[in-house]
């Protein structure tokens, strides 16, 4: 087994101190004046010297010492395995690939089949650790190697449901055999494709012609199991529960085992109809058009669903817990860049032997589960109708100009999503943004709370209409401040963690629940209205997900040189959100944040400010008072 975190460090542990004074400062701004007042006295008391703050912080100390990530299990378990939602769209991320153009159905196997050879050479390189180079950080302290631990469970792992808890089933062993099949899904029913066969690996034309007598037979009408893939698709003690009914059944457990060990699935769905936006796209890859389309034709718990729609609407469904964005993108570019640079290998000779037909997995299905289907089904057609989806390609300019004003672009579109809520809601809200904390062992994501209070300053300055000068120098501090708390989070000193760490300590040593855990401001500031993640491709795609709350948005952002694309979502259930008023602020504001900069930089009073917060700007001198200054932090109290 490849080790993939070798030489990094340790996940730091930040001084309870220092996060309890960000907590403050996070909140402040979020919270009424009386919350407020409660909250701090609350906080006194569990930072007070031998108080419980101080208890729960030496266990986290030895806990480090310990383990190769404090967090990591804690983080898991908090951010998935405990989460009882449905996984399509609330939990689970996809990446919209761009429109394939499909002539005959024959086209769309042709697809599959390709991409399916670049599976097994990425798999190849997976499995020889040393061929697959170390991701290196950019952006922000560009530079360092980070973990490449979450690559090995790409094709290995599995999220199995529980009835109060999920369990992450990844192979741990390098005695265990890696899977060497994959499941192909067709109009519900579910295939088994081997693509190692008598320990040759299946060449492209050999998988096609396996695709096309799976496609036949799906096709046949004999023997049409039920959609037994919805149950995946509904809240997961739900699926706990049908799944242990399916359980009882030996044939049910083989064809169960079968797609659990299996490398991934391949969705060959049908065409859900004539417009194929990107939102169509998008929706349609996130929830699959619920169970009268394609919606039965997945299963949720496998990491990597690579979807191929006859209709040209192709991406890949992931699920959520083994892997970050990040690795999915970094995956899904190789398997593009592999079918654009690698042409199809068809016309090869055919192969030596007759191959085996593929197997179908059969179901048996009593009356309770096909009433837990139908329920499913039910459910996900509710979430279907529920979600609002906006994609827009934002033309107008992209990260170049941004940069060109010496700030940083992810930093400029988080106040821009800052100022676009505000102006669409009236006020601030709690904001998560995903950090990557991979420069450390074992390392996933932390949170950069992006509703700082400098941002709300400059809103606040644009709402009022200010002088450009006050507005331009107020975007400068916001940017320097939420750039300061991207390196604060990239380097593991964030606060989201380490309050997640103090909570569940506590639970660990079967203490009564700590107040500040209890209080209304931690509640307010974990419900995160705007959720979001920068999600940055080379190749032409996009990924988008769901919010995380019902009242919420989830939006993720592809900057490019000239463009950016913004996928917005959000819940029509919900009086008080729209994607689409979200977006059209969004642009409005990017436009006005564009116009500023172009205004103040004619002005020769602005050159110096101009400088802006590059990275050695923004975690030194550039920092006014109030706002927080990262190098300060950073030098003084980073334990690696
Ligand atoms: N002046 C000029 N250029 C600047 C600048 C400034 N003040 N600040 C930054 N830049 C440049 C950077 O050098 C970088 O250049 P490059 O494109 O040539 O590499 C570019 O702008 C982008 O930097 P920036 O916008 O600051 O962001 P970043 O790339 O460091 O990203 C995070 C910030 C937080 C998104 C990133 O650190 C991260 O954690 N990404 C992972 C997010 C994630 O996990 N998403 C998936 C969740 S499922």
């Amino acid at each position: 087994m490849p080790t993939y975190h070798q030489g990094l460090p340790k996940l730091p542990l930040p001084d309870l101190k220092d996060t309890m004074d960000m907590y403050l400062r996070c909140v402040k701004h979020l919270l009424t004046e009386e919350q407020f007042n409660k909250t701090q006295k609350i906080v006194k008391q569990f930072e007070a010297p031998g108080g419980v703050g101080e208890l729960l912080q030496s266990k986290l100390v030895e806990k480090r010492e310990k383990t190769a990530n404090w967090v990591f299990d804690y983080w898991l378990n908090d951010m998935y395995l405990n989460n009882r939602v449905a996984l399509p769209v609330n939990s689970s991320p996809v990446m919209v690939f761009p429109q394939q153009n499909f002539r005959a159905p024959i086209d769309s196997l042709k697809f599959a089949a390709h991409l399916i050879s670049g599976v097994l050479e990425y798999k190849a390189l997976l499995e020889c650790s040393h061929d697959l180079p170390v991701d290196c950080a950019r952006g922000q302290l560009a530079g360092t190697p980070l973990c490449m631990e979450q690559y090995h469970r790409l094709f290995t792992s599995h999220r199995l449901p529980g009835l109060e808890k999920d369990k992450l089933v990844a192979q741990e062993s390098s005695m265990m055999p890696e899977p060497e099949h994959m499941i192909v899904a067709c109009k519900n029913q579910f295939f088994v494709l081997n693509v190692v066969i008598n320990f040759c690996r299946l060449n492209e034309r050999d998988v096609l012609i396996q695709l096309e007598k799976i496609k036949e037979m799906a096709e046949s009408g004999e023997d049409r199991l039920p959609p037994v893939g919805l149950l995946t698709s509904d809240g997961r003690t739900e699926w706990a529960e049908a799944r242990s009914i399916l359980m009882r059944e030996s044939m049910n457990r083989d064809s169960l085992d079968m797609i659990e060990r299996s490398m991934c699935l391949v969705c060959l769905d049908e065409a859900s109809g004539p417009e194929l936006s990107d939102t169509t796209r998008a929706m349609l890859m996130l929830h699959g058009g619920g169970a009268a389309k394609n919606g039965g034709n997945r299963w949720y718990d496998k990491p990597m669903q690579f979807v191929v729609g006859e209709d040209g609407c192709c991406g890949v469904v992931c699920e959520h817990s083994p892997f970050e964005g990040i690795v999915l993108v970094q995956c899904t570019e190789y398997l593009l860049k592999y079918m654009i640079g690698s042409p199809s290998k068809l016309v090869r000779a055919a192969s030596v032997s007759e191959l085996p037909a593929p197997r179908k997995l059969h179901w048996k299905c009593s009356p309770e589960i096909q009433k837990r289907i139908s329920s499913s089904a039910d459910k996900l057609q509710r979430l279907v109708k529920n979600l609002d989806m906006n994609v827009h390609k934002f033309c107008d300019y992209g990260k170049e100009f941004i940069k060109k004003q010496k700030m940083s672009p992810d930093a400029f579109i988080q106040v821009a999503l800052q100022l676009a809520y505000y102006r669409c809601h009236g006020r601030m809200v709690s904001t998560y943004e995903s950090a990557s904390t991979r420069r450390f062992r074992k390392g996933r994501v932390d949170n950069i709370r992006s509703a700082t209070p400098e941002a709300l300053a400059f809103i606040r300055a644009m709402t009022d209409g200010k002088l450009s000068s006050k507005k331009m120098r107020m975007l400068r501090e916001a940017i320097t401040a939420q750039t300061n708390y991207t390196v604060l989070a990239i380097s593991g000193m964030a606060i989201d963690n380490h309050l997640l760490g103090l909570r569940e300590i506590a639970q660990e040593m079967k203490m009564e629940k700590p107040e500040i855990f209890k209080d209304a401001a931690y509640l307010i500031s974990n419900h995160f209205l705007l959720s979001t993640s920068q999600v940055p491709t080379t190749v032409e795609m996009f990924c988008c997900y769901g919010p995380v709350v019902q009242n919420g948005y989830g939006v993720c952002y592809n900057p490019q040189s000239d463009h950016i694309i913004f996928s917005v979502s959000s819940f029509h259930e919900s009086p008080e959100t729209c994607s689409a008023e979200f977006v059209k602020h969004l642009l409005q504001g990017l436009q006005d944040m564009m116009d500023l900069c172009n205004e103040c930089s004619t002005d020769p009073n602005t050159a110096e400010r101009r400088k802006g917060p590059t990275l050695d700007h923004a975690v030194g001198g550039l920092c006014s008072n109030e706002c927080f200054c990262a190098s300060v932090f950073l030098k003084s109290k980073y334990r690696l």
